[in-house]
């Protein structure tokens, strides 16, 4: 039986004319970017394109994109050079993010004594903006509000003009994990107010281990890898070219098929909830799926029995990816913190469907009849 691949929000596969723009890169053009002579300003010219393309994609100066090994880096980078470099005392989070914020800023909070603290959020998986205003108004320190924008497990969206406005209200510094929504929706980075986002380019067709990291001109940082002069003297070391260019290519593609590509991944999605709804009583959906969300991602609580214990299982033995919260969560046997941060002692089984453009509703009919036997 085919294979089926609902795990989008975990990583994408690479398009094919992504690949075929990385290929010159793997052979004749292999030339290290910082020699002079022509095969180095071959790649250095590819390198500077790239960047070019992707700051006017999100209208952004190209000095202020940085090409990094992907979003867990960047945001490391961020939260690190907002406590070390621009002197954040106080960080604000919210329990739903991604274990790169959360493990980061945890650490900073037991070795370095930064105060800490979470947001509340409803059960939706929205943030409340009151509570991060009168956080930001009751500081004595300067603050980092780092927050999500999409989150990728129960497909939420933050405000991010609303945070912006919060934080440049409170001259606290944003940094916005746009990890799942940079390639799925347009970012006008002039006219936001955050000093920081990231991506990473497995996420909407490109290869994996390359991101960006947006630093806003108006702030300046300290290195985050010493060495030699690439990428402005920021992050030393050769950069990964062919990676670099395939971000950039799958960057383009992405925001020039948009529109088209939203609709056919939103309609799948709908789709299956409907289709799930008609089919398997007592099926919950996580999130805000209606309202405001990530049009790929569905995540699924079913009622919990005997039988959807081992669902995500029985999945995989019909050839169906999916996974149970992200991809960090699967397969180990601890829960899901967003999960359980958003329903608390819930009993449920959750799992996360997530769509890209190669995907059907014919695909949709096939799992949904696997699920109505498994359940
Ligand atoms: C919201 C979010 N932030 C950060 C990351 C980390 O990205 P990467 O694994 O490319 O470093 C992910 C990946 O799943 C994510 O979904």
């Amino acid at each position: 039986m085919a294979r089926i691949y609902f795990d989008n929000a975990a990583t994408t596969p690479l398009d094919p004319e992504v690949f075929q723009a990385m290929v010159p890169f793997f052979t004749e053009k292999f030339g290290n970017p910082s020699s002079i002579y022509s095969y180095g300003r071959e790649t250095r010219m590819a390198i500077e394109n790239a960047r070019k393309t992707v700051a006017r994609i999100l209208n952004a100066h190209p000095a202020e994109i940085f090409f990094t090994s992907g979003g867990t880096e960047s945001t490391n980078t961020a939260i690190n050079a907002a406590v070390f470099d621009l002197g954040c005392k106080h960080i604000i989070t919210s329990p739903l993010e991604h274990h790169a914020t959360l493990h980061s800023v945890e650490h900073l909070s037991n070795d370095f004594g930064i105060k800490l603290s979470y947001l509340n959020v409803f059960p939706n998986g929205q943030i409340d903006y009151d509570h991060l205003e009168n956080l930001l108004k009751e500081s004595k320190e300067k603050c980092l509000v780092s927050l999500m924008h999409a989150n990728n497990e129960i497909g939420t969206i933050t405000d991010i003009e609303k945070v912006g406005n919060l934080c440049k209200e409170y001259e606290a510094i944003y940094n916005a994990d746009t990890v799942q929504t940079v390639g799925h929706f347009p970012i006008d980075l002039k006219r936001l107010h955050v000093h920081f986002i990231n991506a990473a380019g497995h996420k909407f067709h490109g290869p994996k281990g390359v991101g960006i990291l947006y630093i806003n001109e108006n702030i300046k940082i300290h290195p985050f890898v010493n060495g030699g002069s690439q990428e402005r003297g920021m992050r030393a070391g050769t950069e990964n070219i062919y990676g670099i260019i395939g971000f950039a290519k799958a960057l383009e593609l992405a925001i020039d098929n948009l529109q088209q590509e939203s609709s056919h991944i939103r309609e799948v999605r709908d789709y299956m909830k409907e289709s799930l709804m008609k089919n398997i009583p007592g099926v919950r959906f996580n999130g805000d799926p209606d309202g405001k969300s990530l049009y790929t991602v569905l995540s699924v609580a079913f009622p919990k029995t005997e039988k959807s214990d081992m669902l995500l299982f029985n999945l995989d033995i019909h050839n169906i990816c999916a996974s149970g919260g992200s991809a960090c969560t699967s397969g180990v046997e601890k829960g899901s913190h967003v999960i359980s941060a958003v329903a608390p002692g819930s009993n449920q089984q959750t799992v996360r469907f997530s769509f890209s453009k190669y995907n059907t509703k014919e695909e949709v009919d096939v799992v949904v009849d696997k699920l109505k036997e498994m359940i």
